[in-house]
């Protein structure tokens, strides 16, 4: 059986959190890593068995004999690794977001265009069973026309910011949605549609970081994004607000049935379809597993299990791997990838310009 040789680069940190996915797989295997942090590095290893180790990303995949490279390091490597990766024929697994700027951006998807290795970007929150089992509803049409949706990630993480510091510059200190992925990915994959002009606006400074400077991102940013079939969509972003976390708040509104995520407090995912509730009463969404969910959901393996987060860390490498060896595209290829980064950054020039609507670019016509 053909086995392909995973490199993993920010290896000390994220990284380590694919190395049960691609160990679980028997078509994969972990060959190299890489980290910045000897120590680290060092330290898990030894706990891995890998002995291939690096400290220089270029040198791990010229010297290393990597099929693939999963980058799980800081926002501002992804793009200028995948793209060294991509440039030698290395599939690329990118953690999100894909690009920190429009330029990056456009520069990452003409290099995966004239690669011959491909790219995925690990957006691991559409591989959540709530949202697998929403999206296999929607695609079943049973939602009818979807015209409206939310999500919002809110992660108090001012204390990270001090620790993992490049957070307090490319996720606090930009203005607009920073790390819009998480959001906005399983939204699309529900709705089928891709979004085409954005507007975004905030709610102000409240907090200081602890060398009394005010945060650029302001503390709750909300961005309108219109789809190319009408459909409007609102992502909430807070990183900043005193408050406890949700990071996994979604809505979906159709036609003909609506779903909303849990608030906290006990809350379940539940959702509403004609026809199949009594009136206008919500049911719970687990209800339709055995109906809709896909079998490897359903009944995960035990290597599934073992790779965590129910099953959908395995699937996530998995689909990157068939779409190496076997020819399907992946889920999340370079283009649904820059359909979940690309609105943010424009929201990022829109609250800029004071709130004005502006249009989102098709990569696809890059
Ligand atoms: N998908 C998710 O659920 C999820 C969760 C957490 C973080 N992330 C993303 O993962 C990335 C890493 O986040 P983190 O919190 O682990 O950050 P981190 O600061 O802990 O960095 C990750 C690792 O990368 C290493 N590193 C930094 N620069 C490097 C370089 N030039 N070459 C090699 N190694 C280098 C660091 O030493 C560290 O071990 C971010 O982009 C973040 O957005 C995603």
């Amino acid at each position: 059986m053909e086995q392909l040789k995973f490199g993993v680069v920010g290896a000390a940190g994220r990284g380590s959190g694919f190395f049960t996915a691609i160990t679980c797989n028997s078509r994969a295997r972990l060959e190299a890593l890489c980290d910045v942090n000897e120590d680290g590095l060092a330290a898990t290893a030894a706990q891995v068995g890998v002995t291939k180790t690096y400290v220089d990303y270029e040198r791990m995949m010229d010297e290393a004999g990597i099929d693939v490279v999963i980058i799980g390091t800081p926002m501002p490597f992804h793009t200028p690794m995948a793209i060294a990766a991509l440039q030698r024929g290395i599939h690329v697994m990118s953690e999100v977001p894909a690009a920190v700027s429009l330029e990056e951006a456009h520069d990452l998807v003409l290099a995966a265009k004239k690669s011959r290795a491909q790219y995925m970007m690990a957006e691991n929150y559409c591989y959540m069973r709530p949202n697998v089992l929403v999206r296999a509803i929607a695609r079943a049409g049973l939602f009818g026309e979807m015209y409206f949706a939310e999500g919002e990630y809110l992660h108090e993480l001012k204390e990270l910011n001090e620790i993992t510091k490049w957070r307090r510059k490319w996720q606090t200190g930009i203005n607009g949605n920073t790390y819009p992925t998480h959001s906005l990915g399983p939204l699309l994959q529900w709705m089928g549609q891709r979004v085409v002009s954005v507007l975004c606006t905030g709610a102000g400074h409240h907090y200081r970081d602890p060398r009394g400077d005010e945060y650029e991102n302001e503390d709750s940013t909300t961005v309108l994004c219109r789809t190319d079939r009408g459909g409007l969509i609102q992502l909430r972003l807070d990183m900043l607000s005193n408050r406890p976390h949700n990071m996994t708040y979604y809505s979906l509104q159709g036609t003909t049935g609506c779903y909303e995520a849990p608030r906290g407090l006990g809350d379940r995912e539940k959702i509403w379809l004609q026809g199949r509730c009594e009136g206008m009463e919500w049911m719970p969404l687990e209800d339709l597993a055995e109906e809709f969910l896909p079998e490897e959901w359903l009944r995960p393996s035990a290597e599934q299990l073992e790779a965590g987060h129910g099953g959908g860390d395995y699937l996530e490498v998995q689909d990157f791997i068939r779409a190496i060896l076997d020819g399907t595209p992946p889920p999340t290829g370079i283009h649904e990838a820059m359909d979940m980064t690309l609105p943010g950054l424009v929201s990022q020039q829109s609250i800029t310009q004071g709130g004005v609507w502006l249009d989102v670019p098709d990569s696809r016509l890059w």
